[in-house]
């Protein structure tokens, strides 16, 4: 078997960067551990980026996503009784974020890719990358109990934070730059109205709460929990408890409570691998880094890596550029950074670290410092609402 670009994992990042390279022309074969299913079940964020959302577009599969989905103007940070809208448009000069799940995405993309006739290959066991320090590279894995050999010009690795590719490479040509923290999000989706028509980030000292949605009759919601704690100790009732002591007056008294469809928790990371690429594997998306979901992050760095790889490779294959493609790390990673050091912010902000009154204190000083000044406000959405694509010229 033979193709021009193997892609590792069928996650949002194989799947777009699949879509976008097929559309130039490109030939790829995606390979993924587990079947549609499964990969369909997984629940994650829901906050899309201009950047994103436009390259959604670009790979012909932002068609439901533009009917279905719902731009967002701004959100709130509440604190000390307090709430405190975040106008992001009239902030950035008219920019603004798309609220639209990422099962959702994911399912525009497979449906995409079928409809192109791509090549994907669910429930590959043992899938491997070999010989990428070669002109010659090429990926192992078993269908059916058979082994195929998939020969290639170029690997990309999407498979995500627990996947092959990452740890396929020499231990001494990467290096690991990692942050855990003391707590996980339980999230719980129900179907009820949203407490509010934006999204709202709350600091409490209970904990951080989070009031977010997928449509005007389906909620998402998140409270900060012990790493230790399971699902099953959080009965709907005491979910909703804590949610409601946890939001300022208003949006409690608006809180519309029901039965949860679908309740997990996740612990919070922060993670980069340096470089990201290795001859001719290119990691993407999870595979290189995590970020702490408290800046909707997650899936919009994933999608700046698809962009960059997909005009790396176009640029490769159709005007005979090679010179980009040692520059992939180097363009990945500058806005990763500053993306890792955003949600990392917003994170320390806005969770419980501790009992200890000063910390407590200056959460507090920070939040009324940021959100009183115009500079503060700004800084925050521009942000949130995505810093711009490198350039790849
Ligand atoms: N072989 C083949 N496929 C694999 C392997 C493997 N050894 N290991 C993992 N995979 C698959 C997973 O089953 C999954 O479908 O790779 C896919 C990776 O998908 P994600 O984990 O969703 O990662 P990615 O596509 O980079 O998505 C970006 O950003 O913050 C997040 O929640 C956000 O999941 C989103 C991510
Ligand atoms: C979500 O809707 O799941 C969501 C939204 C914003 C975040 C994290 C998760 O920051």
């Amino acid at each position: 078997m033979k193709t021009q670009v193997a892609i590792i994992g069928a996650g949002p990042s194989g799947l777009l960067l699949g879509q976008l390279l097929h559309l130039q022309g490109i030939d790829t074969v995606i390979l993924e551990a587990k079947t549609p299913e499964y990969v369909l079940g997984r629940i994650r964020a829901g906050v899309l980026e201009q950047g994103t959302v436009e390259l959604l577009r670009e790979a012909q599969a932002g068609a439901r996503m533009d009917t279905e989905g719902h731009v967002h103007d701004g959100f709130a940070l509440s604190f000390a009784g307090r709430q405190e809208r975040i106008d992001m448009k009239s902030l950035t000069g008219g920019k603004t974020v798309m609220v639209y799940g990422q099962t959702e995405v994911t399912r525009d993309l497979m449906d995409a890719r079928a409809a192109a006739g791509g090549i994907s290959i669910y429930e590959a066991a043992d899938v491997r990358p070999h010989d990428f320090y070669s002109d010659q590279p090429r990926v192992s894995f078993v269908k059916d109990g058979k082994t195929v050999e998939l020969e290639c010009d170029y690997i990309a690795g999407c498979d995500g934070f627990h996947g092959i590719s990452r740890k396929s490479v020499p231990p001494d040509a990467i290096r690991i730059f990692e942050r855990t923290y003391p707590f996980g999000w339980l999230g719980v989706l129900s179907r009820t109205p949203p407490v509010s028509d934006e999204l709202i980030y709350a600091n409490h000292a209970r904990g951080f709460a989070l009031c977010s949605m997928r449509s005007p009759t389906l909620s998402r919601y998140y409270v900060q929990c012990a790493l230790n704690e399971k699902p099953e100790d959080w009965s709907d009732d005491r979910f909703w408890n804590e949610l409601k002591a946890r939001l300022p007056e208003q949006a409690a008294a608006n809180l519309v409570t029901g039965p949860s469809i679908e309740k997990s928790i996740a612990p919070l990371r922060s993670f980069v691998a340096e470089p990201m690429q290795f001859g001719r594997l290119f990691l993407v998306g999870d595979a290189a880094h995590i970020v702490p979901p408290t800046g909707a992050k997650g899936l919009n760095l994933a999608a700046s890596d698809v962009y960059t790889l997909y005009q790396i490779m176009r640029k490769h294959y159709r005007e005979g550029r090679s010179d980009l493609l040692e520059k992939y790390s180097e363009l990945c990673l500058r806005r990763i950074w500053k993306a890792e050091r955003f949600s990392w912010w917003m994170t320390s902000m806005l969770h419980k670290f501790s009992d200890d009154p000063f910390n407590q204190r200056m959460q507090l000083a920070e939040l009324d410092y940021y959100t009183g000044s115009l500079a503060g406000r700004t800084t925050i959405a521009e942000n949130y609402v995505g810093l711009p694509y490198e350039r790849i010229e």
